[in-house]
Order: C-alpha cells, then structure tokens, then sequence
C-alpha cells in the first residue's frame, strides 16, 4: 500500500487537466453489455475502479481492450455472473444487473454490501427491476435475477437514486414496451449515460429531468463515444486553489453542472471565472464560512462534502454541513481534527469552527472523497502530512500527485512503511 507525503503550505499556480468522468465511466461501460456492436469509448479515466470494470466485463463475455485513456468493448456470448471478489471491491458493479436480464434474461450479481460511507442498499433496483418482469432470489450473497423478455412499466423510485436511475435505464432501452421513470436522478453522470444509450440507437427522453421515459428497440449497434469531463475531479482542484490561495486554470472544467459548488466557494471568498482558456479558480483573501447541505443533483454534491469542509476548517468564523444522502460521511473528520480541525458532528451535521492553521500530520484515508479531503488539508497545513491508504483516493483520482505537483505542490507517493 503506499501513502501520499505532503509538505504544505504552497500557493497552487498553474493549469491543471481534468479526466473523464468515473461516474459516466462505469454506467457507460456496463451499458456495452446491451450492444451487437463494438463501443469505442473515449476520454476513459485510468483509474482502479475502471480497470476493475474492464475485468469484470471481460469475466461477463465482453472482449475488452483500452490504452491511454481509451477503451474498446465487444460483447461476446454473455455469462450471467459477477463474483464476489470483483464486486466486493467495487459497488458499482450492480450496475450489470440492468443489462444482463435485458440481453439475456438472467443475473447473478453478489451483493454489493455496505461500505465506509453507508449500508448503501440496492431495494430501489430490484424493485423498479421487479416492475419490468424481474424475479430475484437473495441467496449466499447473491442476487439472482431473471426473466423472460423485460417489459416497460412505470416506475417512481423512493428516492433520487443515481444508480437505481442508470440501471432501470439500461434495463428499459430494450425491454418491450414503454418505460417511465419518475423521481429519477438528474445528474449529469445519468445524462451523459442517456446520451451513450442514445448515440447506440435507443430512444430516451426527458434525461437530466426527474421524469424519464424509454421506448424499448429490438437492438442496439456499436458507436464512438467521448466521456464527459470529471465534474467532481474538477471540483476538488478548484478547492485546491482556495485552500492553498493559489490560482488555478482548469481547461475542460464543467461550469454548469458545477453551479452549485461554484456558488459556495465564491461564497467564500474565492474568485472562480469562466475564460476562452477555461474555469480559473483564485483565492487571494481569507476564506469566510458558510453552510452547506448537500442535496440531489442540481443540489450540492455529496461527493464534494468532504472537499469543501476541508476549506471550512481555515475560514474565518462557523460553517455548518449538513450530510441528507448518505448516514456515515464524516470519516474524514476525526482525521482532520488530528491536523488540528475544529469540527463537533451531531447526527448528520457538522459544525465547524475556523482554525488559523492546520498541523501536518499521519492521517489514514478512509473512502475515497475523506481521502481527498485530507490531501486538500495537507497541501494547506504547516509541515508534513502523510496520507495512508490512498488506495482509497486512486479509485477517483489520476495521478493526483503529479497533477498537483506540476502546480507546485510538493507531494510525493512512497510506500507506506517508508
Ligand atoms: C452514486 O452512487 C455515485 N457513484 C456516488 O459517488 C455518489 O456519492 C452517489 O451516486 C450520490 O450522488 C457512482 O456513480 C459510481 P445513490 P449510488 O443510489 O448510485 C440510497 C464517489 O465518491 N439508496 O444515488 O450508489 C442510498 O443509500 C461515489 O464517486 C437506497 O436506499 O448512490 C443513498 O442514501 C461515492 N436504495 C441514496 O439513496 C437504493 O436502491 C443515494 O444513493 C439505492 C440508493
């Protein structure tokens, strides 16, 4: 396992890349399981969760090859079961779910189970699953699904559900009939999955609105598709500049579907600014608090709590985050209070009070945005930081250290008992 040393303390300046997105990735690549076709995907993030998608993919008959943030799938005769030992280390996984009952009528997909931010159950797929012709039966760990042909139906997810969202997606655009999906998510990653399906010849409308509706096709050919840009991956360097009072450009920064990102940090004091170049992001004056809940897309990011709350624990005066996605999604804030962070949590919320510095110190990652937080924390804090376990943060982040190094960040990976 390695870690990640940072000495802190340096004004990030200069540009900084941003990949595609994880979270349009992993949909995207499971929805090739649907193709009579060869997908050619695009501005693929080189990240674990990405290698572990293409394995699994290759276990379940797809012919897979990628290089250099490109990827090409052919599915080939299909089998119905995802092991454990994938899965396990990779809760996306239930993603094949969808697309293996639409192309062969059966599935065996271990349970994802639980994880560090939260039990992160899969109720709301079954169910929308079950609505189209599905049996399941949960047995030694596994969900086994089957079906004849799935049929379109209407369904209303109890909650904005991301993944519940992709997988009746990719279940719908061959089942036979019509499909609507009410109380959809709206994120930007289920649109750029939409627009994939589409580009493949399915019929979809109303994606990036909480009602989507599907008209199943008989097939769905192969195409060349660019993933869109990592709106998250964008969005914890564009706390980098804030926390380090840098200034950062980042060319293919996402604007829009980071409004409401882009809100809280100006509100704190930062200047972020769109040019012909690209988003320029700069802090030259203290960081104010201010109070964040996180919400549904268009809302704030879950994903982008942990970053933001790192900026928190150097504003001036109180800020308040109030975690309403997931039950456990503080752990990396007895981290930061080893670095000397004044955070008191009660139920979902966390207070935070301003400190004037952070101390470098040994912090342990935990999932992979308490990760990032800590790296943000460390590039900001006075003397070494040694982040452990960044196992975790390469799930979501290419090369952070040599991004953040070629802005002038002095952080370097070692093995962890160096
Ligand atoms: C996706 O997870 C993302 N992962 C997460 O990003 C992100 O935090 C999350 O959406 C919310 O935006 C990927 O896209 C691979 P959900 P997902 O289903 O689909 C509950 C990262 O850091 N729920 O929208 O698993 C669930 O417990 C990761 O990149 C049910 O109760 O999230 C949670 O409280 C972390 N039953 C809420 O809904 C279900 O059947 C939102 O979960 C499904 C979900």
């Amino acid at each position: 396992m390695d870690k990640l040393i940072i000495e802190g303390g340096v004004r990030l300046q200069g540009t900084i890349d941003v990949n595609g997105s994880k979270n349009a990735a992993l949909p995207i690549l499971f929805a090739t399981i649907l193709l009579d076709g060869t997908a050619r995907l695009e501005n693929v993030p080189d990240l674990r969760d990405i290698h572990t998608t293409l394995h699994l993919l290759d276990v379940l008959g797809c012919a897979c090859a990628c290089a250099a943030h490109r990827a090409e799938i052919r599915p080939g005769q299909l089998h119905p079961e995802a092991p454990y030992d994938l899965v396990k280390t990779m809760r996306a996984s239930v993603l094949c779910l969808g697309p293996l009952l639409a192309r062969i009528g059966q599935a065996r997909v271990a349970l994802p189970g639980g994880c560090a931010i939260g039990a992160r159950p899969v109720d709301q797929h079954l169910k929308g699953l079950e609505l189209m012709g599905a049996h399941f039966e949960l047995a030694e760990g596994y969900i086994m699904g089957s079906c004849r042909r799935l049929h379109g139906a209407h369904v209303t997810f109890d909650m904005p559900t991301v993944g519940g969202t992709e997988n009746l997606l990719m279940a719908a655009v061959l089942a036979e009939g019509e499909t609507l999906l009410e109380n959809a998510a709206r994120e930007p990653e289920v649109v750029d999955l939409a627009r994939f399906l589409r580009a493949c010849g399915a019929q979809i409308e109303g994606e990036g609105s909480s009602s989507i509706r599907i008209r199943g096709v008989s097939s769905l050919h192969g195409t060349t598709y660019s993933i869109m840009p990592d709106r998250i991956e964008a969005g914890t360097f564009l706390a980098a500049a804030g926390i380090t009072g840098g200034d950062l450009l980042l060319p293919n920064c996402p604007y829009e579907e980071l409004e409401a990102v882009i809100l809280k940090l100006t509100g704190m004091g930062m200047e972020i600014s769109r040019t012909p170049e690209g988003v320029r992001a700069r802090c030259d004056r203290p960081l104010r608090g201010i109070d964040v809940k996180t919400q549904p897309y268009p809302g704030f990011p879950t994903d982008m709590q942990a970053q933001i709350m790192a900026l928190m624990c150097l504003a001036e005066g109180a800020s308040m985050v109030e975690e309403s996605i997931f039950e456990n999604r503080f752990m990396h804030v007895q981290e930061l209070a080893r670095m000397g962070a004044d955070v008191r949590i009660s139920g979902h919320t966390a207070m935070v009070r301003g400190v004037d510095h952070l101390i470098g110190a040994p912090v342990m990652a935990s999932d992979l945005r308490a990760s990032a937080s800590l790296v943000l924390a460390g590039l900001a804090a006075r003397g070494t930081t040694q982040v452990q376990r960044i196992y975790h943060l390469d799930r979501g982040y290419e090369r952070i250290e040599d991004k953040l190094g070629a802005v002038g960040a002095r952080i370097r990976r070692a093995p962890e008992n160096a």
